[in-house]
């Protein structure tokens, strides 16, 4: 793949870091972030916070090990109720929950029908793959209408979840997800896997990765990161680098990071959006199985900790349009420029 270096941050000189106030870094603990009950949060204020659109792209919807051949489950994301079934030659399939001929609710009652679902109030039949009725059982007109059908939703499955292609128009997929290959390496460890709701959309989470400044202030690290950086992206691939190498963070598009320490730890960071103002997280990290059957815990443990420091931040601020930054902070706008790739104008949504 041709990339084409487009600077963010200008690697500025790094500023005298001025002393951590009191009080400062944010607590960190875990359990926060697994336990929704135990967070702060005083905003009162209801409604949008954010003014973006679900945004377009591969997202999980499932661990593949949750999906039984032949199992149907309701899921909630993109805002929609959705219907997620297993078919029976093993294919995961996400369609639009609401039946087109009353509205029954396909994953409540639904049966896997070969490649299809069928309806538990009437026994319409719809395609996994195209959401088209196939079969309505009890009438003798030759012909299914053409409006007969659901919404169905791109899908496939890699690096043990299950993968499904949003897209506000309707649209193809304009990118891949990605094979890792340590997710099915035998000289890497199982993964450890965490998953949590934050009251916060993707972008936004995903800005978090170019404020440095934050680092030291929420996350307590001794010096401000500014220095290291190395800022890519080419279309929907975003690839940044610190550490001179130690550190690096591929995204693709807004629901995908693979985050690698060499020798250490690959980390698979995924944002599904629930609706716009809620995301799903799925984090799973694998280790070389050489440092031994704990390491994949330790780091994801460690992980875990350090979102819990942001998540009272992400929580209760707003999203500013036109933020004041300082010359150090450009990266910010960078990675807001690049987002922009992933909304439709919410104008053109299809139902
Ligand atoms: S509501 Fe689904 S078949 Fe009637
Ligand atoms: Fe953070």
């Amino acid at each position: 793949m041709a990339i084409t270096e487009s600077r963010g941050p200008a690697a500025p000189a790094p500023p005298v870091s001025a002393p951590v106030p009191p009080g400062l870094p944010m607590p960190a603990d875990k359990e926060i972030t697994l336990d929704p009950a135990r967070r702060t949060v005083v905003r009162r204020t209801r409604g949008r916070r954010f003014p973006f659109p679900i945004p377009n792209g591969w997202f999980i919807v499932s661990p593949s090990d949750a999906l039984r051949p032949g199992e149907v489950l309701p899921v909630y994301y993109f805002g929609r109720e959705l219907a997620l079934f297993r078919t029976g030659s093993g294919a995961a399939r996400l369609v639009d929950a609401y039946c087109a001929h009353l509205g029954a609710n396909l994953a409540v009652g639904g049966r896997v029908d070969g490649e299809g679902i069928r309806c538990p109030f009437h026994g319409w039949c719809y395609d996994g793959g195209s959401g088209r009725c196939t079969d309505i059982p009890y009438t003798d007109s030759p012909k299914v209408p053409s409006r007969a059908r659901v919404r169905a939703f791109p899908t496939v499955e890699r690096n043990r979840m299950v993968w499904a292609w949003h897209h506000l128009e309707g649209g193809e997929p304009f990118y891949e997800v990605p094979e890792v290959p340590e997710f099915s390496d035998p000289e890497w460890s199982e993964p450890y896997t965490r998953d949590f709701v934050i009251a916060t959309c993707c972008q936004e989470m995903a800005e978090n990765n170019h404020d440095f400044a934050h680092f030291q202030y929420v996350h307590g690290t001794p010096d401000i990161p500014w220095d290291t950086e190395q800022f890519v992206t080419d279309q929907p691939y975003k690839r940044t680098e610190a550490g001179g190498g130690t550190f690096v963070r591929e995204s693709f598009g807004l629901g995908l990071g693979v985050l690698r320490t060499p020798g250490a730890f690959t980390f698979l960071s995924s944002t599904t959006p629930i609706d716009e103002e809620h995301v799903h997280v799925r984090w799973s990290w694998v280790t070389p199985r050489s440092l031994g059957p704990d390491a994949a815990r330790d780091i994801g443990d460690r992980f875990l900790a350090g979102v819990s420091q942001d998540i009272p931040i992400w929580e209760n601020k707003r999203f500013v349009e036109r933020p004041v930054l300082t010359k150090e902070e450009t990266g910010i706008l960078a990675h807001r420029k690049w987002a922009q790739q992933f909304y439709s104008d919410p104008a053109k949504a299809i139902d």
